[in-house]
């Protein structure tokens, strides 16, 4: 891994680690900031639920579900519990979960044994072409340095006929850990940029109110105020897609 990307693993996972944080998502090994459309009251309690609903709004999207049997990638996968959720939709197929930090790897491949876990970096994935089903990845794309460079990659690596179905956010500007390539772009730019690659559109939803708005009360409501606040100015887009590969 180049070494940004390594000191930058190192950085997340003192987020993601961080007994706070944990204390937040009880221990249920999600890291997203939730779906809350169908779950209410917005509150910490409701955190685990709403970030399962999150996971389960990618797999709602996907119109050909039963006739996966292939490989599936969870890329930028946590701590392995979207995998898990991935693994359990499509009983007949093969997940992998793919995350660039070696510890979340080992932490992830212990809780879920059955499960196949690798280190890799999104952006140089380094997968044969043509070789897998379904990508997903939940809340992660905006991250990879850089997201084109991912959106290129899955490309290359999704058969023909096959989906990315993922949630991103569009920034308005980089802070770190998220590359100022992937800022500052209108959602008409985005959507033109994903096009260029080769990818059709199939969904195209902005979720912003039902996901950044209600994850900020929580944070306020759990010391992480300055923080959040800071965050919400920079989120314009809150996105879940669905491309298919022609
Ligand atoms: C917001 S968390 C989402 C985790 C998980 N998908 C979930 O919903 O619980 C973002 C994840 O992306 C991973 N990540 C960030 N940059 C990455 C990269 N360049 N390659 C692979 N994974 C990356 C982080 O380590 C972290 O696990």
């Amino acid at each position: 891994m180049r070494q940004s990307s390594e000191k930058y693993s190192k950085h997340y996972n003192h987020i993601i680690f961080d007994e706070a944080m944990r204390k937040l998502y009880e221990g249920s090994n999600f890291f997203n900031v939730g779906y809350w459309k169908d779950v209410q009251p917005v509150s910490i309690p409701n955190l685990n639920a709403a970030c399962e609903a999150l996971v389960t709004a990618h797999i709602d999207l996907d119109v050909a579900r039963q006739d996966v049997s292939g490989g599936i990638l969870d890329i930028g996968c946590g701590l392995g519990v979207t995998s898990k959720m991935f693994a359990d939709a499509y009983p007949n197929a093969r997940v992998t979960g793919v995350n660039f930090s070696a510890e979340q790897v080992a932490f992830a491949s212990e809780q879920y044994p059955d499960l196949n876990f690798i280190q890799k970096d999104a952006s140089r994935l380094d997968l044969p072409s043509d070789s897998v089903e379904r990508i997903f990845c939940v809340e992660a794309a905006f991250h990879f340095n850089t997201r084109m460079d991912f959106l290129r990659e899955a490309f290359r690596i999704v058969k023909s006929g096959g989906r990315l179905i993922f949630s991103d956010v569009l920034y308005t500007r980089s802070i770190y850990g998220i590359p100022k390539e992937n800022t500052g772009l209108s959602l008409e730019e985005f959507i033109d940029q994903i096009r260029d690659i080769g990818w059709e559109i199939e969904t195209n939803l902005d979720i912003t109110e039902d996901t950044g708005a209600p994850y900020l009360d929580l944070l306020c409501e759990s010391g992480f105020e300055r923080a959040g606040r800071t965050w919400i100015k920079l989120l314009e887009h809150y996105l879940l897609l669905s491309l298919v590969k022609p």
